[in-house]
Parts: C-alpha cells; structure tokens; sequence
C-alpha cells in the first residue's frame, strides 16, 4: 500500500514536472497567409526555424480553403499575414487562419500585421460612416487572436481597439539608418500633414534636421491639395515622412509645393507602399529622388522601378517574435519614438 502510494506520489510529480517544461519550452509555429511570402520566409530565415505547412488557396466557387498540415496543439503559434492589396482577401485569409489555428489546439495565437489595412478609417470623421479598423479589430479578436504585432499602425489609438495585448513596432530604426549612411547635407524632415508630425519629429531629432510640415487638404480619396507650409525649406534638401502612401496623391502633391517652395532634393521615406493606382506612373513623372519603403507589403514586380529602394523589417519582426515567444522585453526595440 504504502508503495503504491509512493509511486503515484512519484507519477504525480513526474507529470507535473514534464507539464512545467511543456509550458516553458511551448514550441513556436509561424504560419502565414499569401500577402507576402518573400517576407514570412525572412522572418523564418532570421528565427532559424521554417514556417508550418498549410493550405491556403480558393474553392472553385471563390471562398477561402485553409488547412493547418502540420500539427501545432499547444504550439505558440505566430499568423503573419498584412492586410494590403487585396485587402478583403488578405484580411479574411488571416481570420480563417486565426480560427483554424484555434480549433487546432495552438496554446497562443499572435496575429502578425506587418500592415494593418483599414487603419485610415479609425474614427467617424463624417455623419454615418463606420470606424472599420475597429470593426477589424473586433474580427481579429472574436476568430480567437491572443496577441497583435503589427508595425506602423496609421494612428496609435488604434492599439486602444483592442482589450487585448499589442505590441506596435516602429520601423524608424531601419530607415532612419539609410539615410544616416547618406550624410545628407543641409537637409529638413517634412511631415506631409499634421497627423504626421510625431512621426517627422522622431526622425528629425534622430538625423539633427529642423522640420517643416504641409499644411494639406484632401479633396477626394485620390486627391489633394497643398494649402502652405509651415517652416523653411529654400535651398535645403528634404526628407518627407509619412506611415503610407496609397494613390501617392499627398506625397507628389507635397513635392510639387516643396520645389515651390525652392527645395532641392526630395527624398520620401514611408513604411508601408501601398501603391495604390496611379502612384508608380506620378512617382516616374516626379521630382521626387528617391521613395524609400519597407517591405511590410511586396511590391508586385509591375510595380517594382529603380525609383524606389526597399529596406527590409523581417530582422526586427523576428526579433519581436522572438521576445514575445521567450517573454522578453519588445519595447527596447524601438525606444528611439520616446526621445
Ligand atoms: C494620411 O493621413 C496618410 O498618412 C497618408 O499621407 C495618405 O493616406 C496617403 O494616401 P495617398 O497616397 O492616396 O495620398
């Protein structure tokens, strides 16, 4: 008896050791949708680990078709899909993921968004219009999301939308970097709009430029106008810095106010390329130097021109996932925001 008692003690205490170590060496499974596979495949390359296999293609009737191949139970599981161009499809294949991971037993679900798409409509700035980026928030949460990175967001209140962890990277770092190895004389950061200006001061306090911002107004979603400056930019080069840009209206608009205006070179440093219809035929017809972006969003090869130089965040989204993965400290990572 008293043996029997001893063994179960020792059984016990076995399985709970082996639970313990279960829950501190969780596996990690990267999964992605088909919004940008060049830039899963870095972030995987910077983990050393390779992403699970899954299906994720259409029924002949255009619904989405997902199957989890891989066995992910108890995995902490990292979905990175941004929801760019084709935004719907984009979207709707990283909830089905979402739900599949779920119901496959993964122990943690982060939603990975290099891009969040419908960041732009987060407040009712009209009668009876919706604020869709939390309507997508709510999608993200109720598929069965634990977590959210996501870099960029178009405005940081949206981290608010979610009554669940989000940690928000900044990809300042990596392009701030190019243009410090560019020793850019005599240069101004430009924040094409207000709602830029936190943004255009962290670069200007990083690269010792004063700053000047456009005063815009939006006419339609494909135009707007430039109505003044505020600062100076007469015989000095610019850097005009913005989270996205889409029909690339408010960026060559700002260009074509700064030349105006008797700016010299103008640079554009922006996160997530969008190029959305005519941006790539006004970005060859401009004055504009150089557009540098990130690769939150693959560029389709159409799309691809000398004009615009891609700088990589896979580095500091594997880093992310990694510390989010072993319970690290993410903020360190882009303290540069708070200076
Ligand atoms: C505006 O608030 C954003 O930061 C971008 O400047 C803007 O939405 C880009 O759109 P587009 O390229 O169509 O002007």
């Amino acid at each position: 008896m008293a043996t029997a008692a001893l063994l179960q003690k020792q059984k016990r205490k076995s399985m709970k050791k082996r639970n313990q170590s279960k829950q501190n060496n969780r596996e990690i499974s990267i999964l992605a949708g088909n919004s940008n596979p060049v830039l899963t495949n870095a972030i995987c390359a910077h983990l050393g680990v390779s992403a699970d296999k899954a299906i994720v293609d259409r029924f002949p009737g255009g619904e989405i078709r997902v199957q989890i191949q891989d066995n992910i139970r108890g995995k902490d599981v990292f979905i990175i899909q941004s929801t760019s161009t084709p935004p719907n499809d984009n979207l709707m294949e990283l909830l089905i993921l979402i739900d599949a991971a779920r119901r496959a037993s993964a122990s943690r679900i982060t939603a990975v968004l290099p891009f969040y798409g419908y960041a732009r409509q987060d407040r009712k700035d009209k009668p009876r219009v919706p604020i869709t980026a939390k309507l997508v928030a709510n999608l993200l949460v109720s598929a069965g999301a634990s977590r959210i990175l996501t870099l960029d967001l178009h405005a940081g209140q949206i981290q608010g939308f979610f009554d669940i962890p989000v940690d928000h990277l900044y990809s300042i770092n990596v392009l701030v970097k190019y243009f410090i190895k560019k020793r850019i004389k005599d240069l101004v950061i430009v924040s094409p709009d207000v709602g830029g200006l936190k943004l255009a001061r962290a670069y200007s306090k990083i690269l010792d430029a004063p700053l000047a911002i456009v005063d815009k107004r939006r006419e339609s979603s494909t135009q707007t106008k430039v109505m003044s400056l505020i600062g100076d930019v007469k015989d000095r080069n610019v850097i005009i810095v913005d989270d996205l840009i889409s029909t690339g209206s408010s960026l060559f608009e700002a260009v074509r106010g700064l030349k105006q205006f008797g700016a010299l070179d103008i640079y554009a440093c922006i996160v997530h390329p969008v190029l959305a219809g005519p941006a790539v035929e006004r970005l060859k017809n401009s004055e504009l130097r150089e557009l540098v972006v990130s690769d939150s969003i693959s560029i389709p090869k159409e799309k691809q021109i000398d004009k615009i130089k891609v700088l990589s965040v896979a580095p500091l989204l594997s880093e992310a996932i990694r510390r989010i993965h072993y319970s690290e400290s993410v903020s360190t990572l882009f303290k540069e925001m708070w200076v």
